[in-house]
């Protein structure tokens, strides 16, 4: 019987345990789909599967972890898909209650899959992925709500990570002026080259407590990190400024409703997780493919072999991750 390779996590007494192993068809999570996987990415999410942090992940059976993929249809027994269809799939259950895209191949829900949109190939899905559906969704909000270029620079806080380079190059694409914020001094640099216009350092910016700052200098703001970065940024923001919240690296965080009604901060919530609708989520991706294409993806993304996948995972816990990684997992893909 056929086997291929995949990467496991297994809970042993109560800890994580990731192994790559060859499996067959029928030791993966069944689904009317199947789909070769040329390429996967790294995300928080998964480090925290493979880590055992936050329990995101099943522990009454193994699972091939991996939240992000993109490949082409091998089988489909539901008419919305056929062979050779190139495909991406993000979150849903993909890869912390699913089998997900750690792995030659993957069995999932029709309902999860969207078509590759034209303008972008399998690699840039990847280069894109959760992160840049994030960072998308952010952008398309900001439209929505009424910030245009011209109404004043937007801050993008946790700069330098996945979402983070994305955004900076997503936005300054739209014409938008970029003011990154980042702990990284050694990464300003790459900032400027992805977009850019100026950075700043995470501690100064943090410095300032002053519930309304007196000339507030963003119109905008995407929050990367949340907790008490969030209240600096609505204390930074200009009347009618928006600010979109999609990281919680920082969870609680204690405020001041004075600039949220003083200066009318709107405050959009960001969610790319199954709350996103399908239409909706294919309505980004093809703008992802389009007008929201970063043009600086040799920059933001880093290619690695299926091979280096266990070593790369920590680096996101020692927050020195930057851009997205970008994993070679169809041994035959073509970037
Ligand atoms: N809302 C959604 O649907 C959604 C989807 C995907 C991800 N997320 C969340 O969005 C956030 C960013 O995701 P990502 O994939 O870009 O992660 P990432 O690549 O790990 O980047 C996170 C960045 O946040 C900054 N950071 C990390 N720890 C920090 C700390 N303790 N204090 C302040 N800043 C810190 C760092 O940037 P600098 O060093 O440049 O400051 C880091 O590179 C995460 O919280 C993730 O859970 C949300």
């Amino acid at each position: 019987m056929e086997t291929f390779k995949a990467f496991r996590v297994h809970t042993i007494d109560g800890k994580p345990v990731c192994k790559f192993e060859q499996l067959t068809m029928e030791q993966i999570d069944p689904g009317p789909v199947v789909i070769r996987t040329a390429f996967s990415a790294i995300t928080y999410k998964d480090a925290m599967a493979a880590r055992g942090v936050g329990k995101n992940v099943r522990t009454d059976r193994p699972c091939v972890t991996g939240v992000d993929l993109s490949g082409v249809v091998v089988t489909s027994e539901d008419e919305r898909f056929k062979e050779g269809d190139q495909v991406v799939v993000t979150n849903y259950q993909l890869g912390t209650q699913h089998d997900g895209a750690y792995a030659d191949y993957a069995r999932v829900p029709a309902e999860w899959i969207v078509p590759l949109p034209p303008g972008l190939s399998l690699y840039e899905a990847m280069g894109l992925g959760t992160s840049g559906l994030t960072a998308a969704l952010a952008v398309d909000r900001f439209e929505k709500a009424g910030l245009t270029p011209s109404d004043g620079p937007v801050a993008v806080t946790g700069a330098s990570g996945g979402v983070g380079s994305l955004a900076v190059n997503m936005l300054a694409g739209k014409g938008y002026e970029v003011v990154a914020i980042s702990g990284k001094a050694d990464q300003t640099e790459f900032l400027k080259a992805i977009g850019a216009s100026r950075v700043l350092a995470r501690d100064e910016f943090m410095k300032d407590k002053s519930p309304l700052v007196s000339s507030p200098p963003f119109a905008g703001a995407l929050d990367n990190v949340g907790g008490a970065m969030l209240d600096r940024l609505a204390a930074n923001l200009m009347p009618h400024g928006k600010v979109a919240v999609a990281g919680m690296v920082g969870v609680e965080m204690t405020t001041t409703v004075l600039p949220l009604v003083l200066r009318s901060i709107d405050i959009l919530g960001i969610n790319v997780s199954r709350q996103l609708k399908m239409p909706e989520r294919r309505r980004l991706w093809e703008r992802m493919g389009s007008d929201l294409k970063p043009r600086d993806f040799d920059k933001i993304c880093r290619p690695i072999p299926f091979s280096e996948l266990d070593n790369t995972m920590d680096s996101f816990f020692k927050v020195s991750s930057v851009g997205r990684v970008v994993v070679e997992v169809g041994s035959k893909a073509p970037r």
